[in-house]
Protein backbone atom coordinates (compact mmCIF):
# COMPACT_ATOMS: atom_id res chain seq x y z
CA UNK A 1 0.00 0.00 0.00
CA UNK A 2 2.67 2.32 1.07
CA UNK A 3 4.42 1.18 -2.53
CA UNK A 4 1.60 1.76 -4.29
CA UNK A 5 0.62 5.52 -2.98
CA UNK A 6 4.64 6.13 -3.41
CA UNK A 7 4.55 4.98 -7.05
CA UNK A 8 1.16 6.82 -7.68
CA UNK A 9 2.66 9.69 -6.11
CA UNK A 10 5.59 9.56 -8.48
CA UNK A 11 3.10 9.24 -11.68
CA UNK A 12 1.47 12.32 -10.50
CA UNK A 13 4.73 14.40 -9.97
CA UNK A 14 5.87 13.07 -13.19
CA UNK A 15 3.12 14.44 -14.91
CA UNK A 16 2.87 17.69 -13.51
CA UNK A 17 5.45 19.31 -14.36
CA UNK A 18 4.73 18.76 -18.04
CA UNK A 19 1.47 20.61 -17.79
CA UNK A 20 2.54 23.34 -15.16
CA UNK A 21 5.96 24.11 -15.01
CA UNK A 22 5.71 27.14 -17.09
CA UNK A 23 9.26 28.38 -19.14
CA UNK A 24 12.59 27.54 -17.38
CA UNK A 25 15.78 28.24 -18.39
CA UNK A 26 19.16 28.67 -17.05
CA UNK A 27 20.58 31.87 -18.01
CA UNK A 28 23.75 31.36 -17.52
CA UNK A 29 23.60 28.37 -19.94
CA UNK A 30 23.15 28.93 -24.00
CA UNK A 31 21.52 26.44 -24.81
CA UNK A 32 18.96 26.58 -22.63
CA UNK A 33 18.76 30.26 -23.23
CA UNK A 34 18.23 29.27 -26.93
CA UNK A 35 15.65 26.56 -26.37
CA UNK A 36 13.73 28.92 -24.07
CA UNK A 37 13.91 31.61 -26.87
CA UNK A 38 12.65 29.34 -29.47
CA UNK A 39 9.57 28.54 -27.28
CA UNK A 40 8.84 32.13 -26.78
CA UNK A 41 9.12 33.52 -30.24
CA UNK A 42 6.88 30.69 -31.45
CA UNK A 43 4.54 31.95 -28.56
CA UNK A 44 5.15 35.37 -29.71
CA UNK A 45 3.98 34.48 -33.80
CA UNK A 46 0.91 33.10 -32.46
CA UNK A 47 -0.33 36.55 -31.87
CA UNK A 48 0.45 37.32 -35.65
CA UNK A 49 -2.13 36.62 -38.39
CA UNK A 50 -0.77 38.73 -41.21
CA UNK A 51 0.38 35.24 -42.67
CA UNK A 52 -2.85 34.42 -43.15
CA UNK A 53 -5.35 34.57 -46.05
CA UNK A 54 -7.24 37.87 -45.80
CA UNK A 55 -5.01 39.36 -42.90
CA UNK A 56 -2.97 42.17 -43.28
CA UNK A 57 0.51 41.05 -43.28
CA UNK A 58 3.31 42.87 -41.47
CA UNK A 59 1.22 44.26 -38.67
CA UNK A 60 0.09 43.09 -35.70
CA UNK A 61 -3.88 42.38 -35.34
CA UNK A 62 -5.98 45.69 -35.52
CA UNK A 63 -7.14 47.63 -33.68
CA UNK A 64 -5.32 46.53 -30.69
CA UNK A 65 -1.59 47.08 -31.93
CA UNK A 66 -0.31 50.17 -32.84
CA UNK A 67 1.41 50.59 -36.22
CA UNK A 68 5.19 50.16 -34.89
CA UNK A 69 4.84 47.24 -32.92
CA UNK A 70 5.16 45.68 -36.64
CA UNK A 71 8.51 47.25 -37.35
CA UNK A 72 9.42 46.25 -33.81
CA UNK A 73 8.03 42.56 -33.90
CA UNK A 74 9.74 42.26 -37.76
CA UNK A 75 13.46 43.66 -35.77
CA UNK A 76 12.71 41.57 -32.90
CA UNK A 77 12.70 38.17 -35.28
CA UNK A 78 15.55 39.32 -36.88
CA UNK A 79 17.97 39.64 -34.10
CA UNK A 80 16.41 36.72 -32.85
CA UNK A 81 17.58 34.98 -36.30
CA UNK A 82 21.01 36.64 -36.27
CA UNK A 83 21.48 35.12 -32.44
CA UNK A 84 20.50 32.01 -33.11
CA UNK A 85 20.90 30.76 -36.71
CA UNK A 86 17.12 29.92 -36.66
CA UNK A 87 15.83 30.93 -40.12
CA UNK A 88 12.21 29.69 -39.59
CA UNK A 89 11.02 33.13 -39.89
CA UNK A 90 12.55 33.87 -42.89
CA UNK A 91 9.49 34.31 -45.29
CA UNK A 92 7.05 35.86 -42.91
CA UNK A 93 9.49 38.35 -41.98
CA UNK A 94 10.16 38.72 -45.83
CA UNK A 95 6.63 39.66 -46.14
CA UNK A 96 5.82 41.70 -43.14
CA UNK A 97 9.00 44.16 -43.78
CA UNK A 98 7.51 44.47 -47.95
CA UNK A 99 4.28 44.74 -47.56
CA UNK A 100 3.78 48.27 -45.62
CA UNK A 101 6.48 49.46 -47.56
CA UNK A 102 3.71 52.08 -49.01
CA UNK A 103 4.30 53.79 -52.36
CA UNK A 104 7.02 55.92 -51.51
CA UNK A 105 9.37 53.27 -50.12
CA UNK A 106 8.80 55.05 -46.90
CA UNK A 107 7.06 53.00 -44.69
CA UNK A 108 3.95 55.68 -44.56
CA UNK A 109 0.99 53.50 -45.87
CA UNK A 110 -2.30 55.48 -46.35
CA UNK A 111 -3.99 52.95 -43.52
CA UNK A 112 -1.82 54.79 -40.81
CA UNK A 113 -2.31 58.46 -41.56
CA UNK A 114 -4.48 58.93 -38.75
CA UNK A 115 -1.44 57.75 -36.48
CA UNK A 116 1.50 58.09 -38.11
CA UNK A 117 4.20 59.29 -35.83
CA UNK A 118 8.27 60.13 -36.70
CA UNK A 119 8.72 57.75 -34.47
CA UNK A 120 5.92 54.74 -35.94
CA UNK A 121 7.82 55.54 -38.84
CA UNK A 122 11.76 54.87 -37.70
CA UNK A 123 10.63 51.60 -36.24
CA UNK A 124 10.07 50.03 -39.28
CA UNK A 125 13.30 52.09 -40.30
CA UNK A 126 15.20 50.14 -37.64
CA UNK A 127 14.02 46.73 -38.74
CA UNK A 128 15.02 47.63 -41.95
CA UNK A 129 18.56 48.53 -41.69
CA UNK A 130 18.97 45.52 -39.35
CA UNK A 131 17.84 43.37 -41.89
CA UNK A 132 20.58 45.11 -44.34
CA UNK A 133 23.08 44.62 -41.29
CA UNK A 134 22.54 41.05 -40.54
CA UNK A 135 22.90 40.23 -44.27
CA UNK A 136 19.12 38.95 -44.48
CA UNK A 137 18.36 39.10 -48.38
CA UNK A 138 17.22 41.88 -49.85
CA UNK A 139 13.99 41.50 -51.93
CA UNK A 140 14.15 40.99 -55.41
CA UNK A 141 15.12 43.65 -58.03
CA UNK A 142 12.41 46.54 -58.64
CA UNK A 143 11.96 46.31 -55.41
CA UNK A 144 12.78 48.40 -52.48
CA UNK A 145 15.95 47.40 -50.78
CA UNK A 146 16.84 47.61 -47.30
CA UNK A 147 19.14 50.29 -46.57
CA UNK A 148 17.53 52.40 -49.64
CA UNK A 149 14.50 52.05 -46.92
CA UNK A 150 16.11 53.08 -43.84
CA UNK A 151 17.57 56.08 -45.74
CA UNK A 152 14.73 57.71 -47.20
CA UNK A 153 12.75 57.71 -43.54
CA UNK A 154 15.95 59.09 -42.37
CA UNK A 155 16.27 61.91 -45.21
CA UNK A 156 12.64 62.51 -44.41
CA UNK A 157 13.27 63.23 -40.78
CA UNK A 158 15.84 65.67 -41.50
CA UNK A 159 13.90 67.80 -43.49
CA UNK A 160 11.78 71.09 -41.85
CA UNK A 161 8.87 70.10 -42.03
CA UNK A 162 8.87 66.93 -40.09
CA UNK A 163 10.67 69.96 -37.43
CA UNK A 164 9.89 72.42 -34.88
CA UNK A 165 12.19 75.33 -35.46
CA UNK A 166 11.15 76.86 -32.17
CA UNK A 167 12.11 73.89 -30.28
CA UNK A 168 15.68 73.40 -31.24
CA UNK A 169 14.65 72.32 -34.35
CA UNK A 170 13.75 69.13 -32.96
CA UNK A 171 11.62 66.14 -34.55
CA UNK A 172 7.67 66.60 -33.64
CA UNK A 173 5.81 63.77 -32.49
CA UNK A 174 3.29 63.36 -35.30
CA UNK A 175 3.96 63.64 -38.68
CA UNK A 176 0.68 65.15 -40.06
CA UNK A 177 -0.47 68.58 -38.57
CA UNK A 178 -4.25 67.45 -38.20
CA UNK A 179 -3.27 64.67 -35.85
CA UNK A 180 -3.25 65.04 -31.90
CA UNK A 181 0.16 65.35 -31.22
CA UNK A 182 1.84 67.02 -33.84
CA UNK A 183 2.76 70.38 -31.65
CA UNK A 184 4.50 67.37 -29.32
CA UNK A 185 8.11 67.19 -29.22
CA UNK A 186 8.52 63.46 -28.60
CA UNK A 187 11.45 62.03 -27.04
CA UNK A 188 11.33 59.08 -28.09
CA UNK A 189 10.83 60.35 -32.34
CA UNK A 190 13.83 62.04 -31.59
CA UNK A 191 15.80 59.08 -30.01
CA UNK A 192 14.92 57.09 -32.72
CA UNK A 193 15.94 59.14 -35.30
CA UNK A 194 18.92 59.74 -33.94
CA UNK A 195 19.54 55.92 -33.41
CA UNK A 196 18.85 55.19 -36.76
CA UNK A 197 21.39 58.04 -38.20
CA UNK A 198 23.55 56.70 -36.19
CA UNK A 199 23.19 53.25 -37.60
CA UNK A 200 23.23 54.39 -40.88
CA UNK A 201 26.55 56.54 -39.82
CA UNK A 202 28.47 53.64 -38.69
CA UNK A 203 27.14 51.03 -41.37
CA UNK A 204 27.66 53.08 -44.66
CA UNK A 205 30.42 55.67 -43.14
CA UNK A 206 28.65 58.36 -43.52
CA UNK A 207 29.35 61.68 -41.95
CA UNK A 208 26.53 63.47 -42.81
CA UNK A 209 24.30 60.77 -40.89
CA UNK A 210 26.89 60.91 -38.14
CA UNK A 211 26.83 64.86 -38.13
CA UNK A 212 22.64 64.74 -38.23
CA UNK A 213 22.43 62.62 -35.49
CA UNK A 214 24.69 64.33 -33.67
CA UNK A 215 22.50 67.71 -34.00
CA UNK A 216 19.82 65.98 -32.94
CA UNK A 217 21.02 64.58 -29.79
CA UNK A 218 22.38 68.17 -28.83
CA UNK A 219 19.35 69.67 -29.40
CA UNK A 220 17.11 67.34 -27.32
CA UNK A 221 19.82 68.01 -24.67
CA UNK A 222 19.20 71.66 -25.27
CA UNK A 223 15.82 71.40 -24.58
CA UNK A 224 16.24 69.48 -21.88
CA UNK A 225 14.96 66.44 -22.37
CA UNK A 226 17.96 64.67 -21.69
CA UNK A 227 19.39 66.06 -17.63
CA UNK A 228 22.63 65.78 -15.89
CA UNK A 229 22.06 62.90 -14.82
CA UNK A 230 21.64 61.27 -18.10
CA UNK A 231 17.77 60.82 -16.87
CA UNK A 232 15.55 60.69 -20.48
CA UNK A 233 12.08 62.72 -20.75
CA UNK A 234 8.95 61.87 -22.28
CA UNK A 235 8.52 65.39 -24.32
CA UNK A 236 7.62 68.88 -24.05
CA UNK A 237 4.81 70.69 -25.96
CA UNK A 238 5.56 73.05 -29.18
CA UNK A 239 2.32 75.52 -28.11
CA UNK A 240 4.61 76.25 -24.34
CA UNK A 241 7.72 76.81 -26.72
CA UNK A 242 9.39 73.66 -25.20
CA UNK A 243 9.43 75.48 -21.76
CA UNK A 244 7.52 72.98 -19.65
CA UNK A 245 9.22 69.12 -19.52
CA UNK A 246 7.11 65.77 -19.06
CA UNK A 247 9.01 63.82 -16.68
CA UNK A 248 7.60 60.51 -17.17
CA UNK A 249 10.54 58.34 -18.40
CA UNK A 250 9.80 55.12 -20.42
CA UNK A 251 12.77 52.17 -20.82
CA UNK A 252 12.47 52.10 -24.23
CA UNK A 253 13.37 56.33 -25.09
CA UNK A 254 16.38 55.90 -22.58
CA UNK A 255 17.37 52.78 -24.33
CA UNK A 256 17.20 54.23 -28.38
CA UNK A 257 19.60 56.80 -27.00
CA UNK A 258 21.84 54.84 -25.45
CA UNK A 259 22.02 53.02 -28.12
CA UNK A 260 22.37 55.51 -30.82
CA UNK A 261 25.37 56.73 -28.69
CA UNK A 262 27.07 53.23 -28.93
CA UNK A 263 26.63 53.09 -32.41
CA UNK A 264 28.21 56.59 -32.47
CA UNK A 265 31.15 55.76 -30.02
CA UNK A 266 32.00 52.60 -31.95
CA UNK A 267 31.83 54.60 -35.18
CA UNK A 268 33.76 57.77 -34.05
CA UNK A 269 35.98 56.01 -30.67
CA UNK A 270 34.97 59.85 -29.46
CA UNK A 271 35.10 60.15 -25.92
CA UNK A 272 32.19 62.76 -25.75
CA UNK A 273 30.31 59.58 -27.04
CA UNK A 274 31.59 57.36 -24.29
CA UNK A 275 31.00 59.56 -21.94
CA UNK A 276 27.25 59.44 -22.79
CA UNK A 277 27.04 55.94 -23.08
CA UNK A 278 28.61 55.29 -19.61
CA UNK A 279 25.87 57.97 -18.10
CA UNK A 280 22.91 56.25 -19.81
CA UNK A 281 23.78 52.90 -18.68
CA UNK A 282 23.83 54.11 -15.42
CA UNK A 283 21.17 55.84 -15.15
CA UNK A 284 18.80 53.46 -17.14
CA UNK A 285 20.09 50.70 -14.88
CA UNK A 286 19.54 52.75 -11.84
CA UNK A 287 15.60 53.71 -13.53
CA UNK A 288 14.31 50.77 -15.23
CA UNK A 289 15.87 47.48 -12.79
CA UNK A 290 15.04 48.86 -9.61
CA UNK A 291 15.21 45.74 -7.83
CA UNK A 292 16.91 43.38 -10.93
CA UNK A 293 13.82 42.52 -12.76
CA UNK A 294 13.39 45.16 -15.91
CA UNK A 295 10.67 47.47 -14.94
CA UNK A 296 8.02 50.21 -16.50
CA UNK A 297 8.31 52.15 -13.58
CA UNK A 298 6.28 55.24 -14.86
CA UNK A 299 3.23 52.92 -15.90
CA UNK A 300 3.79 49.44 -13.64
CA UNK A 301 2.32 47.22 -12.27
CA UNK A 302 -1.10 48.68 -13.06
CA UNK A 303 -1.11 51.34 -15.66
CA UNK A 304 0.71 49.94 -18.75
CA UNK A 305 -1.23 50.11 -21.97
CA UNK A 306 -0.73 47.98 -25.02
CA UNK A 307 2.15 49.72 -26.24
CA UNK A 308 4.09 49.82 -23.03
CA UNK A 309 4.17 46.00 -22.86
CA UNK A 310 6.28 46.15 -25.86
CA UNK A 311 9.09 48.63 -23.92
CA UNK A 312 11.00 46.25 -22.16
CA UNK A 313 11.60 44.14 -25.29
CA UNK A 314 13.03 47.68 -26.78
CA UNK A 315 15.66 48.07 -23.29
CA UNK A 316 16.72 44.90 -23.38
CA UNK A 317 17.95 45.00 -27.12
CA UNK A 318 19.08 48.06 -26.69
CA UNK A 319 21.60 46.97 -23.59
CA UNK A 320 22.92 43.95 -25.54
CA UNK A 321 23.49 45.38 -28.59
CA UNK A 322 25.57 48.31 -26.35
CA UNK A 323 27.37 45.54 -25.32
CA UNK A 324 28.64 44.57 -28.77
CA UNK A 325 29.08 48.17 -29.77
CA UNK A 326 30.94 48.88 -26.97
CA UNK A 327 32.08 45.87 -25.72
CA UNK A 328 33.99 47.96 -21.96
CA UNK A 329 30.51 48.05 -21.15
CA UNK A 330 29.77 44.38 -20.50
CA UNK A 331 31.15 44.61 -17.12
CA UNK A 332 28.28 47.22 -16.13
CA UNK A 333 25.20 45.75 -18.13
CA UNK A 334 25.74 41.57 -18.41
CA UNK A 335 24.85 40.90 -14.97
CA UNK A 336 22.11 43.01 -14.72
CA UNK A 337 20.51 41.85 -17.87
CA UNK A 338 20.96 37.77 -16.98
CA UNK A 339 19.07 38.67 -13.19
CA UNK A 340 16.68 40.67 -15.70
CA UNK A 341 15.76 37.63 -18.16
CA UNK A 342 15.68 35.22 -15.26
CA UNK A 343 12.79 37.12 -13.61
CA UNK A 344 11.45 37.43 -16.92
CA UNK A 345 11.20 33.89 -17.45
CA UNK A 346 10.07 32.53 -14.07
CA UNK A 347 6.74 34.45 -14.49
CA UNK A 348 6.12 32.70 -17.54
CA UNK A 349 3.27 30.01 -16.40
CA UNK A 350 0.28 31.59 -17.62
CA UNK A 351 -2.54 30.80 -20.66
CA UNK A 352 -3.00 27.28 -22.16
CA UNK A 353 0.12 26.30 -22.59
CA UNK A 354 1.39 26.73 -19.50
CA UNK A 355 3.97 28.75 -20.36
CA UNK A 356 2.92 32.16 -21.51
CA UNK A 357 4.40 35.78 -20.02
CA UNK A 358 3.05 38.04 -18.07
CA UNK A 359 3.53 41.83 -18.58
CA UNK A 360 5.36 42.27 -15.08
CA UNK A 361 8.42 40.82 -14.08
CA UNK A 362 9.00 41.24 -10.74
CA UNK A 363 6.76 38.72 -9.39
CA UNK A 364 4.28 35.77 -10.30
CA UNK A 365 2.51 35.62 -13.72
CA UNK A 366 0.21 38.88 -13.83
CA UNK A 367 -2.68 37.46 -15.19
CA UNK A 368 -2.31 39.21 -18.72
CA UNK A 369 -0.69 37.83 -22.17
CA UNK A 370 -0.27 39.35 -25.56
CA UNK A 371 2.41 40.15 -28.17
CA UNK A 372 3.98 42.70 -26.04
CA UNK A 373 4.76 40.37 -23.16
CA UNK A 374 6.45 37.82 -25.49
CA UNK A 375 8.66 40.41 -26.91
CA UNK A 376 9.28 41.45 -24.72
CA UNK A 377 10.72 38.29 -22.54
CA UNK A 378 12.36 37.11 -26.34
CA UNK A 379 13.99 40.74 -26.52
CA UNK A 380 15.64 39.73 -22.57
CA UNK A 381 16.50 36.15 -24.10
CA UNK A 382 18.16 37.56 -27.16
CA UNK A 383 19.70 40.28 -25.02
CA UNK A 384 21.95 37.72 -23.67
CA UNK A 385 23.13 35.85 -26.42
CA UNK A 386 26.28 36.45 -28.07
CA UNK A 387 25.76 36.39 -31.86
CA UNK A 388 26.15 33.16 -33.63
CA UNK A 389 26.64 34.60 -37.01
CA UNK A 390 26.27 30.94 -38.39
CA UNK A 391 24.21 32.63 -40.92
CA UNK A 392 25.53 32.75 -44.65
CA UNK A 393 25.27 36.15 -45.78
CA UNK A 394 23.24 35.93 -49.34
CA UNK A 395 23.82 37.27 -52.43
CA UNK A 396 21.92 40.35 -52.52
CA UNK A 397 22.16 40.50 -55.93
CA UNK A 398 20.24 37.34 -56.52
CA UNK A 399 17.87 37.29 -54.39
CA UNK A 400 15.42 35.73 -56.70
CA UNK A 401 11.64 36.63 -56.84
CA UNK A 402 10.10 38.56 -53.85
CA UNK A 403 7.80 36.51 -52.70
CA UNK A 404 10.12 33.59 -52.36
CA UNK A 405 13.50 36.00 -52.11
CA UNK A 406 14.14 35.19 -48.42
CA UNK A 407 16.80 32.69 -49.59
CA UNK A 408 19.40 33.42 -46.14
CA UNK A 409 17.76 29.86 -44.84
CA UNK A 410 21.13 28.21 -45.45
CA UNK A 411 22.52 28.25 -41.81
CA UNK A 412 25.80 26.48 -43.08
CA UNK A 413 29.20 28.04 -42.65
CA UNK A 414 30.05 30.68 -40.14
CA UNK A 415 30.06 34.24 -41.80
CA UNK A 416 32.76 36.95 -40.56
CA UNK A 417 30.83 39.75 -42.20
CA UNK A 418 27.53 38.63 -39.71
CA UNK A 419 30.12 38.40 -36.72
CA UNK A 420 29.99 42.08 -35.77
CA UNK A 421 26.12 42.50 -37.43
CA UNK A 422 24.01 41.59 -34.44
CA UNK A 423 23.69 44.62 -33.37
CA UNK A 424 20.70 46.98 -33.64
CA UNK A 425 17.28 48.67 -33.58
CA UNK A 426 14.66 50.66 -31.44
CA UNK A 427 10.98 50.78 -31.72
CA UNK A 428 8.76 53.07 -31.40
CA UNK A 429 6.12 54.59 -29.23
CA UNK A 430 3.22 56.50 -29.23
CA UNK A 431 1.69 55.65 -26.12
CA UNK A 432 3.97 57.43 -23.94
CA UNK A 433 3.66 60.26 -26.00
CA UNK A 434 0.27 60.61 -26.28
CA UNK A 435 0.45 60.23 -22.48
CA UNK A 436 2.84 63.22 -22.36
CA UNK A 437 1.08 65.38 -24.88
CA UNK A 438 -2.93 64.76 -23.69
CA UNK A 439 -1.87 64.83 -19.99
CA UNK A 440 1.29 66.38 -19.79
CA UNK A 441 1.45 64.99 -16.35
CA UNK A 442 1.47 61.88 -13.99
CA UNK A 443 -2.05 60.72 -14.14
CA UNK A 444 -1.58 57.86 -16.37
CA UNK A 445 -4.44 55.23 -16.99
CA UNK A 446 -7.58 56.77 -17.90
CA UNK A 447 -5.99 57.61 -21.45
CA UNK A 448 -7.47 57.00 -25.05
CA UNK A 449 -4.57 56.34 -26.97
CA UNK A 450 -5.52 56.68 -30.08
C1 LIG B 1 13.55 27.68 -34.65
O1 LIG B 1 12.58 28.59 -34.18
C2 LIG B 1 11.27 28.06 -34.12
C3 LIG B 1 10.38 29.18 -33.65
O2 LIG B 1 10.83 29.67 -32.45
C4 LIG B 1 11.23 26.88 -33.18
O3 LIG B 1 9.95 26.33 -33.16
C5 LIG B 1 12.24 25.85 -33.62
O4 LIG B 1 12.28 24.80 -32.68
C6 LIG B 1 13.62 26.47 -33.74
N1 LIG B 1 14.54 25.52 -34.27
C7 LIG B 1 15.63 25.19 -33.60
C8 LIG B 1 16.53 24.20 -34.26
O5 LIG B 1 15.92 25.67 -32.52
C1 LIG C 1 -5.03 48.86 -45.78
O1 LIG C 1 -6.31 48.46 -45.32
C2 LIG C 1 -7.03 47.64 -46.24
C3 LIG C 1 -8.42 47.41 -45.66
O2 LIG C 1 -8.30 46.79 -44.41
C4 LIG C 1 -6.28 46.35 -46.49
O3 LIG C 1 -6.96 45.57 -47.45
C5 LIG C 1 -4.89 46.67 -47.01
O4 LIG C 1 -4.14 45.49 -47.14
C6 LIG C 1 -4.17 47.61 -46.03
N1 LIG C 1 -2.87 47.97 -46.57
C7 LIG C 1 -1.78 48.00 -45.80
C8 LIG C 1 -0.52 48.40 -46.48
O5 LIG C 1 -1.81 47.72 -44.62
C1 LIG D 1 24.76 59.99 -46.42
O1 LIG D 1 23.70 60.30 -45.56
C2 LIG D 1 22.90 61.39 -46.00
C3 LIG D 1 21.91 61.66 -44.90
O2 LIG D 1 21.06 60.58 -44.75
C4 LIG D 1 22.24 61.03 -47.31
O3 LIG D 1 21.44 62.10 -47.76
C5 LIG D 1 23.30 60.69 -48.32
O4 LIG D 1 22.67 60.24 -49.51
C6 LIG D 1 24.21 59.62 -47.79
N1 LIG D 1 25.31 59.42 -48.69
C7 LIG D 1 25.52 58.28 -49.30
C8 LIG D 1 26.70 58.20 -50.20
O5 LIG D 1 24.80 57.31 -49.15
C1 LIG E 1 32.76 48.26 -32.51
O1 LIG E 1 31.95 47.12 -32.64
C2 LIG E 1 32.66 45.94 -32.99
C3 LIG E 1 31.65 44.86 -33.25
O2 LIG E 1 30.91 44.57 -32.13
C4 LIG E 1 33.63 45.61 -31.88
O3 LIG E 1 34.36 44.45 -32.21
C5 LIG E 1 34.57 46.78 -31.66
O4 LIG E 1 35.41 46.53 -30.59
C6 LIG E 1 33.77 48.04 -31.39
N1 LIG E 1 34.63 49.20 -31.32
C7 LIG E 1 34.86 49.84 -30.18
C8 LIG E 1 35.66 51.09 -30.30
O5 LIG E 1 34.44 49.46 -29.10
C1 LIG F 1 25.89 37.01 -56.64
O1 LIG F 1 25.07 36.47 -57.68
C2 LIG F 1 25.37 36.99 -58.94
C3 LIG F 1 24.33 36.45 -59.92
O2 LIG F 1 24.11 35.09 -59.70
C4 LIG F 1 26.81 36.58 -59.31
O3 LIG F 1 27.13 37.11 -60.57
C5 LIG F 1 27.73 37.16 -58.23
O4 LIG F 1 29.05 36.73 -58.50
C6 LIG F 1 27.33 36.70 -56.86
N1 LIG F 1 28.14 37.39 -55.86
C7 LIG F 1 28.64 36.76 -54.82
C8 LIG F 1 29.42 37.61 -53.86
O5 LIG F 1 28.50 35.57 -54.64
C1 LIG G 1 11.41 30.14 -55.15
O1 LIG G 1 11.91 30.70 -56.32
C2 LIG G 1 12.55 29.77 -57.14
C3 LIG G 1 13.22 30.51 -58.29
O2 LIG G 1 12.43 31.60 -58.67
C4 LIG G 1 11.52 28.75 -57.61
O3 LIG G 1 12.13 27.78 -58.42
C5 LIG G 1 10.93 28.06 -56.40
O4 LIG G 1 9.90 27.19 -56.78
C6 LIG G 1 10.36 29.08 -55.45
N1 LIG G 1 10.00 28.43 -54.22
C7 LIG G 1 8.89 28.74 -53.59
C8 LIG G 1 8.64 28.00 -52.33
O5 LIG G 1 8.10 29.57 -53.99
Amino acid sequence: MTRLSYSLLAQLVSLAPAALAGLTVDVNDADSVKEAAALVAEDLMSFYTGDQPGEIPGVLPQPDYAFWTGGALWATLLDYRIHTGNTTFDKTILQGLLFQTAEDDDYMPANWTRSMGNDDQSFWALAAILADETGFADPATGEPQWQTLAKNIFDEQSIEERRASKCANSLRWQIFTFNDGYNYISTAANAAYFSLGAQLARTMDNQTAADLASQIYNDIWDLGLIDEDFSVYDGTNVEDDCDEINKLQFSYTAALLLEGSAQMYNYTGQNTWRTRVDGLVKRTIEVFFPDGAASDVACEPDNCNTDMTFYKAILHRSLGSTMKLAPYTVEAILSTLKTSTAAAVAQCTGGDNGRMCGSVWTGKFDGTTGAGSQMSVLGALISIMTTEATIAPTNTTDSGSGGNGTTTGDSSGPSSSTSDSATTTGRGSRAAISVGAIMGALLLGTLVLG
